[in-house]
């Protein structure tokens, strides 16, 4: 493949101490707070299993390659890796091995994901003896498997982050909370990025491969729902920097590099040729759906639980970014005085919380 936007020596992602701290994270926490995530995932998985029945797996012996972009800690890879097996497996005999690579950055809690993938009572490992998993840490926005080596790429709730902070936003955190010129940089970064990840997996992908890739998406173009707590967290933040728990400065730096794309910026790449470095749109599905606790919320009217799983979600998938610019020694306690103070206030001002998810599916063409 020749011809990329962006060539892999000009590419330089920030160094990654500057975008999370895992020192904020206890073990575990992202799988235990991420059940936002599994509910939109299991709306991207029949179009998953279609991929899997669908990529061409060619008739040598050698090893079905299955790349999981933006693993996390395993927890919610568990069953679309499952589905992914079972629906190759239909299809080869069970001499052929299938290999499972799980990517993410080199400072993922690597050991936590082994711990899942080796432990769990529902890792996918344990029925198929002819499965082999193996880890990488590396960005997904370079080449991290050998060209034409994948057969079925995966990849959910991970391309929404962005590889590089474009601009700061004046007393915001996120950039899909605000317009025009503030948002400008981010828009610009996002659709950079997004062309850099497709340009990677088509490069990765064997002729006749298939890529599926989950991301949360604002049905509005960004103001409200989703964006609810988020804003409710920036104040919490503002309210931290009034009383002196963080400087204004530490304050001024503080951004969130995740940027739900519309419908539109998915597609943007595909327009002019129909095809993207030989990707081809297959489907393209946004489903909307509130979070599974707004919904348990309707039902026991408990508001401190949904505030506490609001909060505990920001912290699990939002607070590293924040805290990764303050100095080692006052990161743990910024999260927990965030949590606590994000909590208070959503327990004060029940806040509704989106889910909607946008699944794309690409298929490599065959072509030369
Ligand atoms: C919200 S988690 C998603 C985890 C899991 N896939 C899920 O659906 O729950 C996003 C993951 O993407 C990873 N990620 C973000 N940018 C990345 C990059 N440039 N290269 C590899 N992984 C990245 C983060 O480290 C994080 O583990």
């Amino acid at each position: 493949m020749t011809n990329l936007a962006v060539s892999t020596a000009e590419y330089r992602a920030d160094p990654l101490a500057d975008v999370a701290s895992p020192a904020v994270m206890a073990r575990g926490t992202y799988n235990q707070n991420a059940e936002l995530q599994a509910s939109g995932i299991s709306k991207a998985l029949p179009h998953w299993e279609r991929a899997a029945q669908k990529a061409e797996l060619g008739e040598g012996s050698d090893p079905v390659v299955v790349a999981d972009y933006g693993c996390s800690q395993g927890g919610n890879s568990l069953l679309p890796m499952e589905l992914a097996i079972r629906n190759l497996r239909r299809r080869i005999t069970q001499n052929r091995a299938i290999s499972v690579f799980h990517v993410d950055q080199p400072l993922n809690d690597f050991n936590c994901l082994i711990e899942v993938l080796t432990t769990h009572p529902k890792r996918y490992s344990l029925k198929e003896p002819n499965v082999f998993t193996q880890m990488i840490g590396k960005s997904f926005y370079e080449q991290v498997l050998p060209a034409n080596s994948v057969h079925l790429g995966w990849s959910s709730y991970a391309a929404i982050w962005l590889s590089r902070v474009p601009a700061l936003i004046p007393d915001h955190i996120f950039p899909a909370c605000v317009t025009g010129e503030a948002r400008a940089p981010f828009e610009r970064q996002a659709a950079e990025d997004w062309k850099r990840f497709l340009a990677m997996r088509a490069r990765e992908l064997r002729p006749g491969g298939r890529l599926v890739v989950v991301l949360p998406t604002s049905p509005t173009g960004g103001r409200e729902t989703f964006l609810g707590f988020v804003n409710v967290a920036n104040d919490a933040l503002r309210e931290m920097e009034y009383d002196g728990t963080i400087t204004a400065e530490e304050r001024r730096r503080m951004i969130l590099l995740s940027y739900p794309r519309r419908k539109e910026e998915l597609l943007a790449p595909f327009t002019r040729d129909r095809q993207f470095h030989g990707l081809r749109v297959e489907e393209c599905e946004m489903e909307r759906s509130p979070t599974p606790e707004w919904l348990q919320y309707h039902r026991d009217g408990n508001v401190r639980k949904l505030a506490q799983a609001q909060a505990r979600f920001f912290r699990a998938v939002f607070t590293p970014s924040l805290a990764a610019g303050l100095e080692k020694e006052k990161q743990v306690e910024f999260a927990d005085q965030l949590e606590e103070r994000t909590m208070r206030r959503l327990m004060a001002e029940p806040t509704v919380a989106d889910a909607s998810v946008q699944t794309i599916v690409l298929a490599k063409t065959t072509e030369k």
